[in-house]
């Protein structure tokens, strides 16, 4: 009995040295023992808990090595949405985020505070996934990659293996306590060396190379088998949490502090900035410096420093008002345009791109570039034959910036649009206004096949299998005309056509007949309808409450939605007056396309997990996407309490445009504020 004691207290002992090196070494950079000394201290443990496997934690550091591998990734839902970053590019688009954040603050007793204080916090941009990770008890519980900032996939087990991600927090010296529950947000990337080596050893095996340190990461980090995630160097910088309420700080670089003083890995390169000038300063320092450090970065990101400012400024749909990302110029390369030719999208879009001499850009092997559109060939005075300098931006198609017009030899040739589509050969045609060329063919293959893969995609219909190929032979062999006949494909028509077995064959047909139970904003998204992207789709889908009734929306009943403006609900009208559309649609209805809507037990669910849930809420000021008593009724039905008066019973301020005296009195007792657009954000079903 006293052994065993004993033998359990050296376990802890052995986790906590362990889990303090791992600090020592992959958040500091400072390891304060020997690599021998360490694998001693990690062996022994992982004797002992052999031995007794009774005391096996899920926290222990043992434990980073994986598990079996899992069939598929389940949804990982953020309770605060995990926003997006808007860019800067230039010193100038830097400067009007600054004129942007002191006049949304102008008027509030906020200024002050950012004019005493560090008004800014500047990070480095880490190039690579983001991650949240949940903290429960201070036991590393779950973590998700961001998707689409309200769902992503759960990689728990994966997130486990990342270097230096404690599976414990352990407070260092006199610090807060992390609350019950933490959500931590950060970014999962490799360093550029570890890169380098694994792409040799993938090589080693046969196995493709990756084209970057930031796509070596994701690929990891999405491995259904987690102890290949574990056998990659993968290592994490965290830079907010999802949930501030219940910690005292009132500062992000506070809160930054309180990460690292967890033991989590915080970038040693965020600084503090007074001033926007100091945040150039700080900006030219990193971009210099960029080239030096192990891992890659993109850019600087510059926050808000006051939290109370932050949820003043709020948010739009996409990004917070209270940070932004300013880029570093891309990677560019010098090649040369052999050829321009036109390919043609699901709206009929001619664009025209530039087959290049191939050329490797920061790692990545270019072959064509977009040219945009024919305006765009004028202005840029391109040839066909030119040398040019093409650029590579992220996750952006290469484009060509500029003609190096001295390398002109006199044989390079004007590229004129055809006037015909290279395609189906109709006339292409320019509407009036309109910078783009079309063809004015609604059934021209080229438009049929590209709105079907869009149709078919991962955020649409998802129907796996019915990639590029596929389709393009369906449609060559007349199988598929349109996107509702994917929906007339059988085993039997599919067998043995090129690259169709019988496995692969029933394999289609299954995916297809899942596609057929999907959800409203899906089938939105996957109609294809101009300037409607899945974000959009997802506000709509949240009005209506069917394909129908959206069928005969009015522009007004569209643009009463925030988030949708003229030019999103002109296009959905414009595109359900077209009789081939709303023939399609409801083809589409007629092949027994299923809505699933979010079922009473699910609408509960949200109702008991609102933040709104036994909360005193009080509004001010004039809202400006619902009524006021809309705006109550909704709190009540996520179980929140609405008062008129701000007391210290209160919890919530919701701040409309003009606030009065109770937003003064709020800010006076520091009950939490929130503005407009966070409130949206937290309704998660709206009428
Ligand atoms: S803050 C609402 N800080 O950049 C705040 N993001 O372009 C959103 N990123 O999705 C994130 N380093 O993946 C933040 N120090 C940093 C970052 C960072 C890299 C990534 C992150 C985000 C993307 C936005």
């Amino acid at each position: 009995m006293e052994d065993l004691r004993k033998i359990k207290e050296r376990i802890e002992t052995l986790r906590k040295e362990i889990t303090l090196h791992n600090y020592y070494y992959y958040a500091l950079d400072r390891p304060v023992i020997s690599d021998e000394e360490y694998d001693a201290l990690f062996r022994e443990l992982q004797e002992l808990e052999r031995a007794y496997p009774q005391f096996i934690t899920p926290d222990s550091p043992t434990q980073k090595v994986g598990h079996p591998p899992l069939e598929e990734f389940k949804p990982f839902e953020h309770v605060v949405p995990m926003l997006s970053l808007e860019n800067a590019m230039t010193e100038e688009e830097l400067l009007n985020f600054d004129k942007r954040v002191r006049k949304g603050l102008e008027g509030t007793p906020l200024r002050d505070i950012l004019d005493s204080s560090g008004m800014y916090v500047v990070e480095p941009k880490i190039d690579g996934v983001a991650v949240e990770i949940v903290y429960e008890k201070g036991i590393l519980i779950a973590g998700g990659t961001r998707g689409d900032g309200r769902i992503g996939e759960d990689i728990t087990p994966n997130i486990k293996t990342v270097r230096g991600l404690p599976l414990r927090l352990m407070p260092f010296g006199n610090v807060p306590d992390p609350p019950p529950v933490v959500s931590v947000r950060g970014e999962v990337y490799m360093e550029k060396g570890d890169f380098l080596k694994l792409n040799e050893e993938q090589r080693g095996r046969g196995a493709p190379p990756f084209a970057n340190p930031r796509n070596a990461a994701a690929g990891s980090l999405r491995q259904l088998d987690s102890s290949i995630t574990a056998q990659r160097p993968l290592r994490i910088f965290c830079y907010g949490i999802g949930k501030i309420e219940g910690l005292s700080v009132t500062t992000h670089w506070e809160v930054l502090n309180l990460l690292r003083s967890w033991g989590l890995p915080v970038n040693p390169l965020s600084r503090p900035c007074k001033t926007v000038q100091d945040v150039l300063s700080i900006v030219d320092d990193l971009r210099d410096r960029r080239h030096e450090l192990p891992y890659e970065i993109d850019g600087a990101v510059v926050k808000v420093n006051n939290l109370e400012a932050q949820r003043y400024l709020g948010e739009t749909t996409r990004s917070p008002r209270w940070a932004i990302a300013y880029k570093f110029s891309a990677y560019t390369a010098q090649t040369r345009i052999k050829n321009i030719r036109v390919q043609v999208g699901r709206t009929g879009v001619l664009t025209p791109v530039a087959e290049l001499e191939p050329v490797s850009i920061g790692g990545v092997v270019v072959r064509n570039a977009t040219l945009h559109n024919y305006d765009e060939i004028l202005r840029k005075n391109i040839l066909v034959g030119d040398h040019v300098i093409v650029r590579r931006a992220g996750d952006v198609i290469p484009e060509v910036v500029e003609v190096l017009k001295e390398k002109r030899t006199g044989e390079e040739r004007v590229f004129t649009m055809p006037s015909h589509c290279p395609v189906c050969g109709s006339e292409v045609i320019q509407n009036p206004g309109e910078t783009a060329h079309r063809c004015s063919n609604p059934r021209c293959s080229a438009r049929v096949k590209a709105s079907i893969i869009h149709f078919s995609s991962r955020d649409a219909m998802d129907i796996e299998g019915m990639g590029e190929k596929t389709v393009e032979m369906l449609v060559d062999r007349g199988l598929v005309n349109s996107i509702p006949d994917i929906y007339t494909l059988s085993k039997e028509k599919l067998v043995g056509l090129p690259g169709f077995g019988d496995l692969s064959a029933e394999n289609l047909i299954n995916a297809i007949e899942r596609s057929k139970r999907t959800t409203l904003d899906r089938l939105i998204f996957a109609l294809g309808i101009p300037y409607v992207g899945r974000y959009t789709a997802r506000l709509i889908a949240e009005r209506f409450p069917s394909i129908k009734s959206l069928m005969s929306a009015r522009r007004e009943d569209l643009m009463s939605i925030p988030g949708v403006g003229e030019k999103v609900a002109g296009s959905v009208v414009d595109y359900f007056s077209d009789p081939n559309h709303r023939e399609m649609v409801n083809r589409l209805l007629e092949s027994a396309i299923e809505i699933k809507t979010p079922g009473e037990e699910e609408t509960k669910e949200l109702e008991k997990s609102s933040i709104f849930s036994g909360k005193v809420v009080v509004f001010t000021g004039t809202l400006s996407s619902m009524t006021r008593s809309e705006a109550e009724e909704l709190v009540e039905r996520m179980g929140g309490k609405v008062s008129k008066s701000v007391s210290r019973n209160t919890d919530i301020v919701v701040v409309g445009e003009n606030p009065g005296s109770k937003y003064q009195k709020a800010l006076s007792l520091g009950i939490s504020v929130m503005r407009e657009s966070e409130f949206l954000n937290h309704i998660p079903f709206r009428k």
